[in-house]
């Protein structure tokens, strides 16, 4: 579904993605995890047919982006539905015209039809009936279900989630795990979670990739990832900063030096 080789980008000479190899296939779900930094964003904003790389190669369903404009990006960018870190709702809109807005934009489906594509939608997310809230009157754990709501309404192929359950509690957080989990699986839909959470990683994914320096250093299910003896890959599964492990490593070398 998705093939990304040596995709590199660099902003104001600093680089960022320095050969990002990845495919990813119909219908899994991978989680992207990595350092604060690391591009984890930008590898997602590359995907979603909103940055250009520098150099390399990004196909979704076989099709090469990287040398279309934007008029040609258009179509691809509606098989792909987003959920960005903070996306946030239209304050003054009702639920409905939220999770409806691109719909009655494109003005291709009538008010009944666009009606009943809400309530599904409303439906599949566990906020059926909600329509005519505004999102003030909704927890953050709600509004995020609206925003998958409205990233879903499109039937999109792919779906990717950038920090899905950063600054959630730990109970809500669980819950928009299981509803990404169960959307993909209801939907059948490729799915692409960044994160830097391991209980979520652990939970949605079928495959794990760490990003790091700019490449994929590993990538496998969540088990091989789990059991990997790469030490960048353990200190960051059991939360050792880089720092922490490098000071850690040169103590035991002046340790065993006197
Ligand atoms: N539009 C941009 N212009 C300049 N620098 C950017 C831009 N987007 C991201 N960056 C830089 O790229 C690096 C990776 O950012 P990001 O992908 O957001 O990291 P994360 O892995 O935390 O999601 C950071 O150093 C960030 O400052
Ligand atoms: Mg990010």
């Amino acid at each position: 579904m998705i093939e990304i080789q040596q995709l590199c980008k660099s902003f104001k000479s600093v680089p960022v993605l320095q050969g990002v190899d990845l495919d990813i296939a119909d219908s899994e779900r991978l989680v992207i995890i990595g350092g604060s930094g690391c591009g984890k964003s930008v590898l997602l904003r590359h995907i979603a047919g909103l940055v250009k790389p520098d150099s390399g190669r990004l196909k979704i369903d076989g099709q090469d982006l990287t040398p279309l404009n934007e008029r040609a990006l258009n179509p691809i960018r509606r098989k792909i539905g987003v959920l960005f870190q903070g996306a946030a709702l239209f304050d003054s809109l009702d639920v409905f015209h939220n999770v409806a807005f691109s719909l009655l934009e494109e003005r291709t489906l009538g008010m009944p039809e666009i009606r009943q594509r809400v309530a599904e939608m409303l439906a599949a997310v566990g906020m059926s009936g909600q329509e005519g809230k505004k999102p003030a009157e909704l927890s953050g754990g709600m509004r995020k279900r609206i925003g998958l709501a409205r990233a879903l309404i499109h039937r999109p192929r792919i779906m990717l989630y950038d920090e899905p359950t950063t600054g959630l509690d730990p109970q809500i957080a669980d819950s928009i795990n299981r509803l990404i989990l169960k959307l993909a699986l209801e939907f059948n839909v490729t799915t692409i979670v960044v994160t830097h959470d391991m209980v979520s990683a652990y939970m949605v994914g079928n495959r794990i990739a760490m990003l790091h320096k700019g490449k994929i250093l590993v990538s496998g299910a969540p088990d091989q990832i789990q059991q990997c003896s790469n030490p960048i890959v353990q200190n960051f599964i059991h939360g050792v900063s880089e720092e922490a492990a490098a000071m850690k490593m040169s103590r035991r070398e002046n340790a065993s030096s006197t």
